[in-house]
């Protein structure tokens, strides 16, 4: 436990206004352990998701809050380019040598389709861009990563629930980028097992949003992923009147895929927890298998979702009667990627406790107190009376 005498420990998040980012900034700062530094180019994210998430860190101070207290609802903003390694510097000289005690990389680029039509930028902005961090990192005496990888990076996997000792076999570039920084993280823990930690977290389907309603996804343009696309069809962004169902013939329950859906406070949870774990009296590296204290921990609930099921709890969480069809399958699409969170339960003590019913709850809370996001209204929502079930 921390005593009020000892000062907040300086931690950077990347990509801290993107969706993930700002939830695991919220959650750092529930603590008031932490000062927050985020660098973020803005790219697919926005900068008032950050002055958002500091106002909640300001609403729950107590009254009788320390001067330190307070330092922890504010968060040193920078924008800044990771592909370009003069300005990651110039970020870390502000805080000197040994200034910031660790790294949370969230910042990447994320979509699948579009990372086989523009592998090179995927390779730039993900792999290029964590070697700078990295690079930076070791300049300034800062080892200590928490690493946001990906489910994709288990491509269709043998065995379901899939455990983190699945070998890695990422079908699209994008995931092949994850593979490739958790490689190269792994080959820094191992050069200098004395001074690397890191610890690679694999998201399965993150989901929801805080309960105030703040924060939450914005995706730009007409959202790929499902949840959002249900979420901006039934506030009537996306003017669809059925949602192409990618399949319905695999080996399934249902016939659709199934996918690990989790909470994004969870999720951000899980990587205070791994934050934690970096400490040195931490047990987490004891039963390593080699000298390098590098490890990967699956981030889900352990429970698969079919999209039909997904339909069916943003039916009763929006009251809009979607309506579907069956589409062909999805290039690149899995069958069914479900965790096995067993070991990120027993070594860091996480849980998803938050069910499908409160994301989908909390997406929509979101979504309709900001049916334009973080952004300017870009149209006329269309009304949405012809199939709101009753
Ligand atoms: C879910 C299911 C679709 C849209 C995401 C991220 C990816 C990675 C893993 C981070 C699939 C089906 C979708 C639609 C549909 N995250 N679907 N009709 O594929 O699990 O990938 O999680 O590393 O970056 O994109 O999520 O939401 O795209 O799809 O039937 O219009 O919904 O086929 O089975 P996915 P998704």
């Amino acid at each position: 436990m921390s005593t009020n005498d000892e000062l907040l420990k300086r931690v950077l998040v990347t990509g801290g206004a993107g969706y993930i980012g700002s939830h695991v900034i919220y959650t750092l700062q529930t603590t008031r352990r932490y000062k927050v530094i985020s660098i973020d180019n803005l790219h697919n994210a926005h900068p008032k998701a950050l002055s958002r998430v500091a106002q909640l860190a300001r609403d729950a101070l107590p009254v009788d809050a320390s001067e330190k207290d307070k330092d922890s609802a504010e968060i040193d903003s920078h924008i800044c380019d990771l592909t370009q390694k003069d300005q990651i510097r110039a970020v870390f000289e502000k805080y000197g040598k040994g200034g910031i005690w660790g790294v949370i990389h969230v910042a990447a680029y994320k979509a699948v389709g579009e990372s086989t039509q523009i592998p090179l930028s995927y390779y730039e902005n993900n792999v290029a861009a964590t070697l700078y961090l990295l690079q930076v990192m070791q300049e300034f005496e800062c080892t200590k990563l928490v690493y946001s990888s990906s489910a994709t990076v288990y491509g269709i996997p043998p065995v379901i629930p899939i455990p983190e000792s699945t070998r890695l076999k990422a079908d699209s570039p994008y995931g092949k980028t994850k593979v490739m920084c958790e490689t190269i993280i792994e080959d820094l823990c191992s050069s200098e097992p004395e001074k690397w930690r890191a610890l690679s977290l694999r998201y399965f389907n993150p989901a929801g949003a805080h309960p105030s309603g703040l924060i939450g996804e914005d995706p730009k343009g007409r959202p790929g992923n499902l949840l959002p696309l249900l979420a901006h069809m039934a506030i009537g962004r996306v003017q669809d009147s059925k949602l192409r169902v990618f399949g319905n013939d695999y080996p399934t329950p249902d016939g659709t895929c199934v996918r690990d859906y989790l909470h994004v406070l969870d999720l951000a949870k899980g990587h205070l927890l791994a934050l934690d774990a970096l400490s040195p009296e931490s047990k987490v590296f004891d039963n390593r298998p080699t000298d390098a204290r590098f490890k990967a921990y699956n981030l889900g609930r352990g429970q698969g979702s079919s999209v039909l099921q997904i339909v069916e709890a943003m039916r009763k969480a929006t009251g809009y009667g979607f309506e579907w069809e069956i589409a062909g399958r999805r290039r690149g699409d899995v069958p069914d990627l479900t965790a096995d969170p067993t070991l990120a339960e027993k070594e860091l003590g996480f849980t998803a406790p938050q069910d499908l019913d409160t994301m989908c709850r909390d997406l929509w809370n979101w979504q309709t107190k900001h049916p334009w996001g973080y952004g300017e209204p870009e149209g006329e929502l269309a009304p949405r009376t012809r199939q709101v079930v009753e």
